[in-house]
């Protein structure tokens, strides 16, 4: 029997605040089954499992799929970084607000992230982990704006380029909310207007 997905949204989880779906759930779905194809093949003669790292929160979502389209054991682990600055200017200064629970020296590291803007809080956590002696450390990214930094930054893979507007669902959240849509899409202008 075909195994169809069922990509519909749940009602009352803010779909009217959506102004356009930029990438649908089965955009994401066969992306990320791509990436993990990718990944599978670079790790599986390495010793060890391969060790996921993602960054709170917005990299949940990409995470679990991520993890389960592997054909290769994998374990995950979790940080929780925050930059210092504004909402809208990061001033590359992070702070970590919860660590990695294991030593990472002689693993093999893949860091998992939702999306790359300016690239500041991902350039500052590719010195810090690599200066905790992995055997290899790379990066995946779900999304990636056009910002001068996030081209510089060296990925494994990334899913896909978005332009630079402002995006939520599948993990990116506004104000918190919209995290759980399972598409990334535009909002309304009129729902930051209210805030
Ligand atoms: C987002 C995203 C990345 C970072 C990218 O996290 O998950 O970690 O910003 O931005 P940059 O490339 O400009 O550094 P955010 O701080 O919004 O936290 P969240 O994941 O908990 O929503």
């Amino acid at each position: 029997m075909h195994d169809k997905k069922n990509y519909d949204v749940p009602a009352g989880v803010h779909t009217a605040d959506v102004e356009a779906v930029l990438i649908s759930a089965e955009q994401l779905s066969q992306r990320i089954q791509e990436m993990a194809d990718k990944v599978s093949e670079k790790y599986k003669d390495v010793p060890g499992e391969l060790l996921l790292v993602g960054v709170l929160k917005g990299a949940v979502f990409f995470m679990t799929d991520f993890a389960r389209a592997l054909s290769i054991p994998s374990t995950m682990e979790f940080m929780a970084v925050s930059s210092y600055g504004n909402a809208t200017t990061s001033s590359g200064v992070v702070r970590i607000l919860k660590d990695l629970d294991i030593d990472i020296s002689d693993r093999h590291v893949l860091i998992v992230e939702d999306i790359i803007d300016s690239g500041l809080t991902l350039s500052w956590l590719l010195e810090n982990l690599s200066s905790r002696n992995p055997a290899s450390l790379e990066v995946i990214s779900l999304l990636r704006k056009p910002e001068v930094q996030a081209a510089k930054i060296d990925l494994f893979d990334v899913g896909f380029d978005i332009p630079n507007a402002f995006v939520v669902g599948y993990g990116l959240d506004y104000a918190e909310r919209y995290r759980s849509l399972p598409y990334v899409g535009t909002l309304k202008p009129e729902v930051y207007q209210n805030h």
